[in-house]
């Protein structure tokens, strides 16, 4: 059986910081109580001019250059998102342009919300299998400050922009588990186009309880499709929705929490582009070392959720063969 591993990642966050004080001057709420409801500091939004594909541009360049191959190596490039500032062309389509890929090669967008990102990289492994390729350039990006209700407290704290990417490759060996899923329902739900002003509007506390059984599930599910053991995971990048459940899910897993990356603080959620910027920035840090095998786990808007357990192994060390 294939498996899919990760080769490099990039990711972009707009220049605007918005901080819980700057949102206390338009809504009544407060720097503590966003922080100890979410953990949640700060959040970037999109400043006039910055667009989700914009975003998404830049990351995906970052990720192809140090991929070290080139756009014409991409078989397959797909785009998470329920933000792109165009129904079409895709978002997909404005990066294989932006970064010159091949045209006989499959690009799209993919709509899962915050589990879009790991979708996407589901759909990927399944199209280079069909097209006999080996490399593909996923991208999850939003703008989710151009749906927000900003006079809503409940939801308006809690969303932020940005994008991430990663390329990702075929492989023969290695550990590599998916699981995918979805519960047609609207506890959240992005209005529009047909319904003006669009809004994204959510039961937040319906939502919370279907994370914290939905997070853990997923990690328990790709364990034992794989066979590897909780011990056997160096990482785990989840959904960085809110920190009480990621808390909450470690708690319930009996899990290491040093093992779980969170960077939502300085990011808030930013749906199909959460997974893979806390990838990105998990790489920056230097604490994800070639070899090292990650379990992701997304969930949102649907309701969707998916689990992914795969090993980061970048083409160089794929060549000295240590990893
Ligand atoms: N500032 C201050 N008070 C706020 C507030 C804000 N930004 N938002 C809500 N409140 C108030 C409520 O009005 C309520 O007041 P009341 O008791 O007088 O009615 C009180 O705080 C508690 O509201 P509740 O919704 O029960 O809070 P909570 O502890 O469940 O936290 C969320 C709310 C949204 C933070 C939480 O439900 C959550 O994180 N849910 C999951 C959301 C999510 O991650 N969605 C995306 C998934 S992809």
């Amino acid at each position: 059986m294939n498996t899919l591993q990760l080769l490099s990642f990039g990711g972009a966050l707009p220049q605007n910081k918005v901080t819980n004080n700057d949102l206390a001057k338009i809504v009544e709420t407060s720097d503590e109580w966003i922080k100890s409801r979410t953990g949640i500091a700060e959040r970037r939004f999109c400043a006039e001019g910055e667009t989700a594909s914009g975003l998404a541009i830049r990351a995906a360049a970052q990720a192809l250059e140090r991929s070290g191959l080139q756009a014409e190596d991409m078989d397959c490039c797909l785009c998470a998102t329920l933000s792109g500032e165009w129904a079409a062309p895709s978002t997909a389509c404005l990066v294989q342009r932006a970064l010159g890929l091949r045209e006989n090669i499959p690009v799209m967008d993919v709509n899962a919300a915050c589990s879009g990102f790991l979708y996407g990289l589901a759909a990927a492994k399944g199209l280079l299998e069909q097209t006999g390729g080996k490399y593909a350039l996923v991208v999850g990006c939003e703008q989710l400050s151009r749906l927000l209700d900003m006079t809503d407290r409940t939801t308006c704290i809690l969303f932020g922009d940005g994008a991430g990417a990663a390329v990702v490759s075929l492989g023969e060996n290695g550990p590599f588990a998916l699981t995918l899923g979805a519960r047609g329902g609207d506890a959240i739900r992005v209005e529009g186009p047909g319904v003006q002003p669009t809004a994204i509007r959510m039961d937040g506390p319906a939502v919370f309880r279907f994370a914290v059984e939905a997070m853990p599930r997923c990690i328990r599910e790709v364990l034992e499709k794989s066979g590897e053991s909780m011990d056997m995971v160096d990482w785990f990048v989840c959904h960085q929705a809110n920190e009480r459940i990621i808390d909450l899910s470690i708690k319930k897993l009996g899990a290491d929490p040093a093992k779980f990356y969170k960077n939502l603080s300085h990011t808030g959620n930013t749906s199909a582009a959460s997974v893979p910027l806390a990838l990105n920035e998990l790489w920056e840090s230097g604490a994800m070392k070639p070899g090292q095998t990650l379990v992701c786990v997304g969930f949102g808007a649907g309701l969707t959720w998916a689990g992914m357990l795969l090993q980061y192994r970048p083409l160089a060390a794929q060549t000295e063969g240590n990893a």
